[in-house]
């Protein structure tokens, strides 16, 4: 039977490589995302298999009028939404902007992917797969959007021990680098690029389909006893034992 998969934040970047990945395959695709038109376009690129589902994955009534559009099961669930709000907050010093600045960005990739999961996840079927998309920036310090990244692999954890009664796995992928996505909006200079490609032992940019083909591994027959963990895919650019 076709797989059903929902993959949040799957309009841009990463997410749309990992919905190209499984409409491949001729899984059912459903995609959010807060932009409507940007949704409707990639959904158009990729075919009848991908629908789209316009949220915010952080509101929960939003959250509550998507699932009520979803099926009755979900064989894949990727909390793949988010990325450092700090792009785009003013860096005012006051207690009131420091506290704004974090819970925008502990909401955008901590708590979107914690609610998207209660919203559909009696559903999600024997044998399936929860993959958050997490970030290097977990294990290196980056504010309040390292801080929601490593608050993801932690309650990971509680996640994959609830569901693996059900045979189902949960884990993070942690990219680093990754090129070609609206990660960074227009910040990033051409130093910091080379810096950041320095570092790797692969001398490149991570591209959305390294992430994409990771996260289609781990919802994968061959993945089964993979739970519970957080998958590095940086180009060596942190390395773990
Ligand atoms: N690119 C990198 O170098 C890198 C490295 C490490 C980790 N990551 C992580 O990878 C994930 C994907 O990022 P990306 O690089 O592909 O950047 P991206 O192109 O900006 O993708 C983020 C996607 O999430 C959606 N989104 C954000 N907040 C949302 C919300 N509240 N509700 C629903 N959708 C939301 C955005 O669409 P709308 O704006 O239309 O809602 C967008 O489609 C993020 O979790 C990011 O933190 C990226």
């Amino acid at each position: 039977m076709d797989r059903i998969v929902l993959i949040t934040g799957g309009g841009t970047g990463i997410g749309y490589a990992v919905a190209a990945r499984f409409a491949t395959e001729g899984a059912t695709v459903y995609i959010t995302g807060r932009r409507k038109e940007i949704l409707d376009k990639r959904a158009a690129d990729l075919g009848d298999g991908v629908r789209t589902l316009p949220c915010d994955n952080t509101d929960p009534d939003q959250l509550i009028a998507a699932a009520a559009e979803l099926p009755d099961h979900i064989d894949v669930l990727v909390n793949n939404a988010g990325g450092n709000t700090d792009f785009d907050a003013p860096s005012e010093n006051g207690l009131h902007a420091v506290a704004s600045r974090w819970s925008t960005n502990l909401n955008a990739n901590l708590l979107s992917a914690v609610l998207t999961t209660h919203a559909v996840g009696d559903r999600l079927t024997s044998g399936g797969s929860v993959i958050h998309i997490g970030s290097i920036a977990a294990d290196q310090g980056a504010g309040s959007y390292g801080a929601a990244k490593a608050g993801l692999a932690s309650w990971n954890i509680d996640l994959a021990q609830e569901f693996g009664p059900r045979e189902i796995t949960c884990n993070v992928v942690a990219p680093g680098y990754i090129r070609d996505t609206e990660f960074f909006r227009d910040k990033l200079t051409a130093e910091r690029v080379d810096f950041l490609i320095d570092r790797t032992f692969t001398g490149r940019a991570g591209v959305p389909t390294d992430i994409a083909e990771t996260v289609y591994f781990l919802a994968s027959s061959g993945a089964r006893h993979i739970t519970g963990q957080v998958i590095n895919v940086n180009g060596g650019a942190h390395t773990v034992r």
